[in-house]
């Protein structure tokens, strides 16, 4: 059995989310200097590269998910040149660089919507509702008709983050116009018209400019989205656990038509580029169409990220993964935490009453599904997320740490609502608490008011103060911390062979017989000869181990006299 010939089939990944990872200059805001003042730590936790969440220019409405110029670095990030250097540094660190791309929308205030601003169109009304205006720089947009002689949206489209997906513009009198653009996020972010040649290849310019610079690919956003149905139908909100896709601006076929193209820009670099999608797709079938080996080379799990603390569905959802991607012979990705959804320690965490907390059913809409209020056991959802996270990296693929989730970091509730910044909490007057809970600035040590985060007093989010003993400082020093845990697997993982070697014609994992709450199985041997068993206990009492070296655990005291203790995971020679 042969290694594999693609950094990217079997890497870990960090994600860093920029103004909240290490701020340089103390104005409370984490930048481009920051990060490279850290990257020591993600040398030493031993990751293989960096993915970082947009860093360009953007007026920050969705925290830089709204782009005002896809060529530049944000004041408040740095400039190019930090860029350049940031990107040095790491690649003389053996990391490489995958940057976000965000092209399903741009902000309002990018020059081709304030262009288009200044076109207002006229009020006319004979024209019937859904009618498309595509006059001069609107044809890079969706501006249409309203109904009702332009008085109401054009139709019943849902946005994501609360309300309706469409916006009316002024006409050249500053007064209504009848005319709305669709934004399927917050109004500030106009969704682009890729029917539109030019909106085709100013973003393939856009790719080479970083790729030329010398990042190793992007991550690119919504990646399920960009193309919208024709005639902008109508449709039902699919249930959870429908697989079928009603969504008339979600997973449209001839999205694929784009990958094709961007695919074809990756691979005139040598070595070739790479791109990993976030693509809300399911079933796995359909999002195998994403990975097929013209398009995108990686897709992120979101079943996997979504799934409860509950054995059978997870081995479910592994299978499902692993199969659906077989389908086009690429490799899976696993990642538990990101910058928009709660963090594992909280996601899993049982509540205060004993009860499970239901499954998240691929909701981006987390903090609607999940109550937050009830009060959950944080000491059984942090070893749950130890356990998690080992899992994770024993799976057969690439998978992704989100920063701060190496330090067990659990999702923060208490922020004041005035210091709130995520749209989707004002856009739904509350009822959606937003993703900011997993954006609090990371506590690195005690030397400052803000943990190190800078040497100032404070962060765009108040960090709790129990973060004290969470510091990536104290918890270097605790040899069972998470930290060290994180670091001890990630070493492990690179050196058994077992973990690494994914081809597409390769036998991932077995699956060892079990009671259900058990999820236990064993990657083959490759080049040294020794098969790895994985064994997390998701159930509520101990599993006896079957025999073999135990290689680690993910908590002192996880395995006595050879019986696995509940929330807990284990790496063994098989
Ligand atoms: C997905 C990103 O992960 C999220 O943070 C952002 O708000 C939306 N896309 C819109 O760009
Ligand atoms: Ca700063």
């Amino acid at each position: 059995m042969q290694r594999t010939t693609h950094w990217w089939q079997e890497a870990v990944v960090y994600q860093v989310y920029p103004r909240s990872f290490a701020d340089s200059n103390g104005d409370g805001i984490g930048d481009i200097k920051g990060i490279q003042s850290r990257v020591p730590h993600l040398a030493e936790l031993g990751v293989d590269a960096l993915w970082l969440s947009p860093h360009y220019v953007s007026p920050m409405l969705d925290a830089g998910y709204d782009v005002a110029d896809y060529r530049d670095v944000d004041p408040i990030f740095g400039n190019l040149s930090d860029f350049q250097e940031l990107i040095n540094t790491l690649h003389s660190s053996g990391i490489k660089l995958l940057v976000d791309i965000v092209p399903n929308h741009t902000s309002w205030e990018h020059a081709w919507f304030k262009e288009a601003l200044a076109h207002p169109p006229v009020n006319d009304p004979t024209v019937a509702p859904l009618t498309r205006y595509s006059e001069g720089p609107w044809a890079r947009y969706h501006l249409l008709r309203g109904r009702k002689n332009g008085t109401i949206e054009p139709n019943e489209w849902p946005s994501v983050f609360g309300g309706l997906t469409w916006h009316e513009v002024p006409d050249a009198a500053g007064q209504p116009s009848g005319w709305w653009y669709l934004h399927i996020f917050d109004k500030s972010q106009p969704d682009l018209d890729w029917t539109n040649p030019e909106v085709r290849s100013e973003f393939l310019g856009h790719l080479k400019f970083w790729f030329d610079m010398g990042v190793d690919g992007f991550r690119i956003d919504v990646a399920h989205g960009l193309a919208k149905a024709e005639g902008y139908p109508d449709f039902t909100t699919p249930k959870p656990g429908d697989p079928t896709n009603h969504v008339a601006y979600w997973d449209q076929d001839p999205v694929h038509e784009i990958w094709r193209e961007w695919r074809e820009v990756a691979e005139q670099y040598d070595p070739p580029r790479v791109f990993v999608a976030e693509a809300w797709v399911g079933p796995a079938e359909r999002n195998a169409l994403y990975l097929r080996d013209d398009e995108l080379h990686t897709g992120f799990n979101f079943p996997y990220l979504t799934a409860a603390w509950n054995g059978k569905a997870l081995r479910r959802i592994i299978d499902d993964s692993l199969e659906g991607n077989h389908l086009v012979g690429a490799p899976t990705t696993w990642v538990l935490e990101n910058h928009d959804v709660w963090r594992a320690a909280t996601r899993y965490a049982p509540l205060a009453t004993g009860e499970e907390a239901a499954s998240l059913d691929g909701n981006l809409d987390i903090s609607k599904s999940a109550d937050w209020s009830v009060p959950r056991d944080l000491v059984i959802g942090v070893k749950r997320a130890r356990a998690g996270i080992m899992t994770m990296l024993g799976l057969p693929g690439t998978a992704y740490i989100y920063q701060g989730q190496e330090l067990g970091l659990e999702e923060v509730f208490d922020i004041p609502d005035a210091m709130r910044q995520d749209p989707a909490f004002a856009n739904t007057g509350g009822e959606n608490l937003g993703r900011d809970g997993c954006r609090v600035p990371l506590p690195w040590d005690n030397t400052s008011n803000t943990f190190g985060f800078n040497s100032g007093s404070e962060s765009w989010l108040p960090q709790p103060s129990r973060w004290a003993e969470q510091t990536a400082a104290a918890q270097n020093d605790v040899a069972s911390s998470t930290l060290n845990l994180v670091r001890s697997a990630l070493k492990l993982r690179r050196s058994l062979a077992a973990l690494g070697g994914i081809t597409s014609d390769a036998v991932d994992l077995v699956w060892d017989e079990t009671p259900s709450d058990i999820v236990s199985f064993v990657r083959p041997a490759r080049l040294d000869g020794q098969a790895i068993r994985i064994v997390m206990n998701m159930g509520k009492t101990a599993y006896e181990l079957p025999a073999g070296e135990l290689l680690l655990s993910s908590d002192s005291d996880a395995v006595v006299a050879g019986s696995l203790a509940p929330h807990s995971a284990a790496w063994l020679k098989a």
